[in-house]
């Protein structure tokens, strides 16, 4: 068992449509854990920092544009193999590519409305996290339904 922690944006969009409590519900009920939640404007300074893996593509200026578009949710989601199992739940970038049940599909259409972002890597994530989250903001506490979620390792 290895316990990882992974950032979430849910998007302009998800949060418009009103898909936020949808979208948690899901981590809940797989017995993934938020360790970190808060809603916020991006500024241009972050979503560049966020984003900058992308600079230069042609997509770029219409991403930056979109995720400061309207206010997003930032969490942090904390489970074994977290980003990995948040990355299949989200499902492919573009919606239409998307594996039915994954959240991307069943709320999406297009690639630039794809409702959240999910870190892909150990490294994104530990970036992330810091650029969204202060230290103390990362919230640590046992949940008694372990048990019932993990086996014993
Ligand atoms: P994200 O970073 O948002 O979790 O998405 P991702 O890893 O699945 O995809 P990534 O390649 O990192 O792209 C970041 C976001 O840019 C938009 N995009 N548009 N028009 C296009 O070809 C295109 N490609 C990517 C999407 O909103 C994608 O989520
Ligand atoms: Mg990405």
């Amino acid at each position: 068992m290895e316990i990882e922690r992974t950032l979430i944006l849910l998007k302009p969009d998800a949060v418009q449509r009103g898909f936020i409590g949808d979208i948690i519900s899901r981590f809940e009920h797989k017995g993934l854990k938020l360790a970190g939640l808060r809603m916020l404007w991006i500024s241009r300074k972050l979503a560049e920092n966020h984003y900058g893996e992308h600079a230069g593509k042609g997509f770029y200026n219409g991403l930056v544009n979109f995720i400061k578009s309207g206010p997003v949710v930032a969490m942090i989601i904390e489970g074994d193999d977290a980003i990995a199992t948040v990355r299949k739940m989200v499902g492919s970038t573009n919606p239409k590519e998307a594996a039915p049940g994954t959240i991307r599909y069943d709320f999406g259409m297009h690639t630039g409305r794809n409702l959240i972002h999910a870190s892909d890597s150990k490294k994104s994530s530990e970036k992330e996290i810091s650029l969204f989250f202060d230290i103390d903001e990362i919230i640590e506490y046992d949940k008694n339904e372990d048990s019932w979620i993990y086996e014993k390792s």
